[in-house]
């Protein structure tokens, strides 16, 4: 689900792999939740060539910091992103949301800044609180210079990426991105660094398979090779004289203790979709897994890390027919209103901090992973709100 492109990493199990260890896993036990897969991209999209005059095209406007009216939002004055106006729709009932920015991958990027900014617009009016997956392409920066400009409430949980197999030069280039956008913007709307996603969970794919014990040897190798990375960003931003809490994300079953014992807080992916869940008892398993697995796991750890959920949803299309349905359940609009109707405000009411996956349809992932996974957003790939309703209740 978070699936997310880095030209250093190399050869992973084949999605196809991936996804029968995770029907396996599901079969075995109804508390298995389901990582994703990292790839490869192939170049997709604009060449270079394209990006770059498109880019000098629309240099003087965003100079400025000007953005312009998106066909999704208005302005009162084009000129002032604080000035959208709000869908009287929607309300933040959100506790958090998982976003990435479009054009977030390399080689390519090609994130902007007036995207960001709608992006942030749309969001604001639904959480909060946002989630990014990792740094490159100067993701932070933009976000955070679009909370700015729109100056709407909102923290971010800053994140990087890093892979096991470069050396760390994934992790030092996103650290040095991460600690340029603190140098620039501060703190003040950002909740914590996240460093590694789902890192463990590939680290068990890649050498011998997702059906190891996370807490096995070669749970414990990976857990070796993420480790030094996490304890780099504490003690760098301890040193640049940032109070922030370092996390760390994986799939809910994927968790190793030194991980999780090194870290302020954990997210979990949590996923009825990919457990074979009915729809009509997503929200539950959701909130059961959690408690049982990731509260639980947590409370047993002498720094008692603060556990969220970093993706939990319902995906409402899918590339091809055999991949519409879990089994139970199809992906569908109307799926995805049972399980925002049936979570989000009881979790809320709970106390359980979610990030829901995710702001938008990931046009990419449809290209280069196929099933559902390019179709989780609230919103479409074209910033379109799916046909729901957004619940009236209000986040904490
Ligand atoms: C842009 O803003 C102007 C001024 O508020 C408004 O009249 C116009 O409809 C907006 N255009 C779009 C595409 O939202
Ligand atoms: C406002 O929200 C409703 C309900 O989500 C949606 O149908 C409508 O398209 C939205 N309007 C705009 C301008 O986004
Ligand atoms: C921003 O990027 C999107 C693709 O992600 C592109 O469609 C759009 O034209 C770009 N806008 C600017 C101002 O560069
Ligand atoms: C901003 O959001 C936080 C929750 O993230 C909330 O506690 C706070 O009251 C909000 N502030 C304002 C001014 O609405
Ligand atoms: C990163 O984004 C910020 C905010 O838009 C901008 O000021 C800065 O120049 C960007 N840096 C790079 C290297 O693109
Ligand atoms: C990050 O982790 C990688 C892989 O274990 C390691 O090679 C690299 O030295 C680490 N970098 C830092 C600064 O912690
Ligand atoms: C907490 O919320 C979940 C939905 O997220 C719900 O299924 C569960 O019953 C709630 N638990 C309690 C104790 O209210
Ligand atoms: C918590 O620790 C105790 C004692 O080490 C162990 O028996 C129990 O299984 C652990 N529980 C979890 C959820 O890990
Ligand atoms: C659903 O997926 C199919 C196959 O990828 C695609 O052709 C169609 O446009 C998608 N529909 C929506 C509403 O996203
Ligand atoms: C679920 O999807 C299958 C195709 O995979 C379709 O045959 C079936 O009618 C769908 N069920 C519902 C309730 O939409």
């Amino acid at each position: 689900m978070s699936a997310y492109q880095n030209t250093q990493y190399q050869a992973v199990d084949s999605y196809t792999n991936i996804l029968n260890n995770q029907k396996a896993q599901s079969r075995r036990s109804k508390y298995i939740v389901i990582g994703c897969v990292i790839g490869v991209l192939a170049i997709i999209g604009v060449g270079v060539g394209v990006g770059v005059s498109v880019s000098k095209d629309h240099k003087s406007t965003a100079a400025k910091g000007a953005a312009t009216n998106s066909s999704v939002v208005s302005q009162t004055d084009p000129n002032d992103p604080s000035t959208f106006i709000k869908n009287a729709s929607w309300h933040q009932a959100f506790y958090g949301i998982a976003y990435t920015p479009e054009g977030s991958q390399l080689p390519e990027c090609g994130n902007n800044l007036t995207d960001v900014i709608t992006d942030i617009q749309l969001l604001s009016q639904l959480t909060t609180r946002i989630r990014l997956y990792g740094a490159d392409c100067n993701q932070s920066a933009l976000v955070l210079e679009a909370i700015k400009q729109t100056k709407v409430n909102m923290t971010v949980y800053l994140a990087n990426y890093p892979v096991p197999t470069d050396g760390g030069a994934a992790y030092e280039r996103q650290r040095d991105l991460i600690e340029a956008a603190l140098q620039t913007y501060g703190t003040d709307h950002v909740s914590g660094v996240t460093v590694g996603n789902e890192y463990i969970l590939d680290y068990l794919s890649d050498n011998g398979g997702s059906t190891q014990d996370p807490n096995g040897p070669v749970g414990n190798e990976g857990a070796a090779l993420l480790l030094p990375n996490i304890t780099d960003t504490i003690s760098r931003l301890k040193g640049l004289g940032y109070n922030l809490p370092v996390g760390n994300a994986d799939a809910g079953s994927y968790f190793n203790n030194e991980v999780l014992s090194a870290v302020d807080y954990g997210m979990a992916n949590v996923h009825p979709w990919f457990a074979d869940e009915v729809i009509q008892d997503a929200a539950a398993w959701t909130w059961e897994f959690f408690e049982d697995t990731n509260l639980a796991d947590a409370a047993n750890l002498t720094n008692k890390p603060t556990m969220y959920i970093a993706e939990t949803g319902w995906p409402t299309n899918s590339s091809t027919a055999a991949a519409e349905s879990d089994g139970p359940s199809n992906a569908s609009v109307a799926n995805l209103q049972i399980f925002i109707d049936t979570f989000v405000c009881a979790a809320n009411a709970n106390g359980t901090g979610y990030f829901f996956f995710e702001y938008f349809d990931e046009v990419w992932k449809d290209i280069e992973f196929g099933g559902v996974e390019g179709y989780w957003g609230i919103f479409n790939s074209d910033r379109t709100i799916k046909n729901v309703n957004i619940p009236t209740c209000i986040a904490p």
